[in-house]
């Protein structure tokens, strides 16, 4: 070769070398160029690779029964146990986003690879249920900013959670990863624990998007409800957490609302959420969810999860026959990729895998004190002062229930139990009571048939006998008895009336036994729940001198119990969900969670059979049911103790008449001997001109600082014109009539302490949307 070709070759060498390495430097990349051009420069394949996530594969579940996965992403994971993952497209610089649950903690494994030097342990709060019965919207905040930390020092992009579905019956079983049968607290809830949350540039999504509120053959159940129901009681709480809080994504749910899977719903996925409530960033499905992934991508339900080769495939073919458009193809991918801009992973953050677990424990133990709901205290038998030791009966005092299974459970190091949360406060357990039911619980634990799948919860163990020498002997050494009833559910299934919303047979006998051995010596008992959502208290708590209702808390509950009842921290929660006095009395009861549809199978038996449920209670949900129709309930929402007393005084409207907005102000005076909070609840009786309306609703809540004996704080709501209204389907309008309105401030819905009337001089229309979601034919629903 000639020396000039040979100089000629060696120049051009390097350059070809490095634009062979580096293919990629002129190609528009993620937050570099334009959004637009980095679509434009997506091939077909790769933005519907963006839009069908990795795929994953649930521990427990048999082979072939989960679509297949591409084997091209059968890759290491990058975060071990988490839910879910996206597809990168690393030569647009496009990275993989990492997806994990859930709502009371980061849901991954603790362990990898069989290697325990390293451990990845998460915290578990406190479940929803117990969060939003603090009525503290501040404090879960400040859960959310402590756990999103989690979720960023374990390299995780989005957090799937908060679970915000209404509790509309209270077998529900996953009520307790949600916050009320109440939209306004939900919404409330929900919108600062994403604020929290996404304080530390991680994503959440607010889930199951909507009316997902049974777990009875969740991915096959037809769910029918009106419009009006829809917009006032299972819509409104997202539609308060997007306008307010804009969480990354949305998760839709598994059920059809009014024929249609609500992951294939335009109504519900573009008109409502984007159109109506402006949310910004990107829906997606429950895990495999819905049924057409090209109703899903045209409905605007932008991420498919996990993602399967089957989805791949319709979504590729579907845009090659047209049945999807290029156009909404890239409207869902840029609205993905508006999401991964923020991303910590994006961002190139360097997590740590080492989170302040033993601060968030405190935050965790600090939050759980402050949901729990005193409901019984008779003759001040709490606080316990002057008690020393303590008899400690049922399983869960040895054993308690941190909170539930399935998508909502957390991968925790610890639990504190009850006894060794007396224990940490310096009270005396009885040892032998404790050693005996410690070896019960092992034994019956060993022996108890493991659940079909390791997702769902096992079987409770029953409680132990206890017997008439035993009973004695503990009344005789202990100042107090003290019994803790559980309650475990989660995922996959509702609870039951006989044996878990009403007590087993075993459980009353306890209950009668130890309250019979301890009243005979002149001593007390204590009952504490340890549950995530109501069960049946009418027939035993006339025997019990105190009940303290505990929820599901979280991985510090133990020393949080022993902090409210030895008195450390003076309870201040509230029921944001009804107990009624027997579950007939549920305005649902009969109907729930639904039926399956006669001769339907499923084919797979993860799906359920075809199922349907009518909401023929309409609006009338929890406390709008129970207030409006006049049934007594056990507990009733808005209700909770404190070792304190409060006075309510000087309620001041700031006009009698509506002109846009209205501010009530109330005082209120810590008159007992301890300091305390109030949570201050204001409802509203509307007129009832030509629509139905129920009793009063739940318009606004505060909670007061710790106020000191004697110590007073004047609080106050806002009321505007939404706050008046009323859903019109007939003109598909929020209303609010004219007439007069009633403001209730009270200490529960049912203790109104005080009340003044204004009144609205014209109907006044709030606010027009479109129609959609509507039932095929009218649903006759209840009506007072
Ligand atoms: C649950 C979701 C959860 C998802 C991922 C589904 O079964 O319904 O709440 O986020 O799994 O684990």
């Amino acid at each position: 070769m000639k020396p000039f070709k040979i100089l000629c070759l060696a120049l051009l060498v390097p350059s070809i070398l490095s634009a062979q390495k580096n293919p990629a430097t002129k190609l528009p990349q993620l937050g570099k160029a334009p959004l637009k051009s980095v679509v434009a420069a997506m091939t077909l394949e790769e933005k519907v690779k963006l839009i069908v996530g990795m795929g994953f594969n649930i521990e427990g579940i048999p082979p072939g029964m989960l679509p297949p996965v591409d084997p091209a992403d059968n890759v290491a994971e990058k975060v071990v146990g988490a839910a879910g993952r996206s597809h990168a497209v690393s030569r647009l610089g496009i990275p993989t986003l990492t997806l994990s649950d859930g709502p009371a903690g980061v849901r991954i494994n603790p362990i990898r690879h069989k290697d325990s030097t390293k451990t990845y342990y998460a915290t578990a709060f406190p479940v929803g249920t117990l969060l939003a019965s603090s009525w503290d919207t501040a404090l879960v905040k400040r859960v959310g900013v402590a756990f999103g930390r989690e979720v960023l020092e374990y390299g995780i992009d989005i957090l799937l959670a908060p679970g915000m579905n209404i509790q509309r019956n209270p077998l529900g079983g996953r009520n307790f990863e949600y916050y009320s049968e109440e939209p306004i607290i939900a919404g409330n809830m929900a919108a600062s624990f994403v604020k929290g949350i996404q304080s530390n540039g991680v994503g959440t999504s607010i889930k199951h998007f909507a009316a997902n509120n049974a777990e009875f053959n969740r991915m096959n159940l037809n769910t029918y409800v009106s419009e009006r129901a829809l917009r006032e009681i299972y819509l409104r709480g997202f539609e308060i957490a997007v306008k307010t809080a804009q969480p990354w994504t949305v998760m839709s749910s598994y059920n059809y609302i009014n024929s249609t899977y609500t992951s294939e719903s335009k109504d519900l996925l573009t008109t409502i959420l984007r159109n109506e409530w402006g949310f910004k960033g990107y829906v997606m499905t429950d895990w495999f969810g819905g049924k057409n992934a090209v109703a899903q991508v045209n409905a605007g339900n932008d991420q498919l999860m996990p993602g399967t080769t089957i989805q791949t495939k319709e979504v590729l073919e579907g845009v090659k026959s047209g049945k999807i458009s290029m156009e909404q193809l890239d409207k869902n991918v840029t609205h993905i990729l508006n999401i991964i801009l923020k991303s910590p992973t994006f961002k190139g953050y360097k997590y740590s895998d080492k989170p302040d677990l033993k601060a968030d424990a405190r935050v965790s133990r600090m939050a759980a004190t402050e949901g729990m709901v005193l409901l019984k205290n008779n003759d001040n038998t709490l606080p316990l002062t002057g008690t020393k030791s303590i008899a400690l009966f049922g399983n869960t005092s040895y054993d308690l229930i941190a909170g539930g299974t399935g998508s909502g459970d957390v991968n925790k190091a610890y639990v504190i139990s009850v006894d060794k949360g007396f224990a940490n406060a310096g009270y005396k357990v009885d040892a032998t009571l404790s050693s005996t039911y410690k070896a019960y619980i092992t034994d019956q634990k060993a022996k108890r048939p493991k659940p079909k799948m390791m997702f769902l919860a096992p079987e409770p163990i029953g409680e132990m006998p206890l017997s008439a020498d035993l009973l004695k002997a503990q009344a005789n050494k202990s100042d107090i008895g003290v019994i803790t009833i559980g309650r475990l559910a989660g995922e996959g299934g509702d609870r039951k009336e006989a044996d878990d919303f009403n007590l087993t047979a075993v459980e009353q006998t306890m209950i009668n036994d130890v309250t019979k051995a301890f009243h005979d010596n002149g001593k007390k008992v204590v009952v504490i729940l340890n549950i995530g959502g109501p069960v049946e208290t009418a027939s035993w708590r006339d025997k019990v001198d105190g009940i303290l209702l505990a929820w599901d808390p979280g991985l510090e509950g133990g020393n949080a119990i022993a902090d409210v009842l030895s008195g450390k921290v003076n309870p201040s929660g509230k029921l944001t969900a009804t107990f009624p006095m027997a579950y007939a009395d549920v305005p649902n009861a009969k109907d729930f969670p639904g039926k399956e549809l006669p001769g339907q199978k499923s084919t797979n038996p993860l799906m359920g059979n075809p199922a349907e449920v009518t909401y023929d209670d309409g609006i009338y949900v929890g406390y709008r049911y129970f207030n409006t129709f006049d049934v007594k309930p056990a507990y009733e929402f808005g209700y909770g103790l404190s070792y304190t007393k409060f006075d309510y005084s000087k309620l001041k409207l700031s006009s009698d008449n509506f002109k846009g907005k209205i501010t009530a102000s109330v005082l209120i005076t810590n008159q007992g001997k301890v300091a305390g909070k109030e949570v201050v609840q204001l409802y509203l009786s509307a007129p009832h001109k030509n629509l139905n309306k129920p009793e009063s609703e739940l318009k606004g809540f505060v909670k007061t600082r710790l106020l000191k004996p004697g110590e007073a704080q004047l609080v106050s709501f806002v009321l505007d014109a939404r706050s008046l209204a009323s859903f019109n389907t007939a003109t598909e309008t929020w209303v609010a009539e004219k007439g007069d309105y009633k403001v209730k401030i009270g200490a529960s819905s049912l203790d109104i302490k005080k009340s003044e009337k204004f009144s609205l001089a014209n109907d006044l229309n709030v606010l027009k949307v479109h129609k959609a979601l509507a039932p095929a034919s009218e649903i006759k629903e209840l009506t007072k």
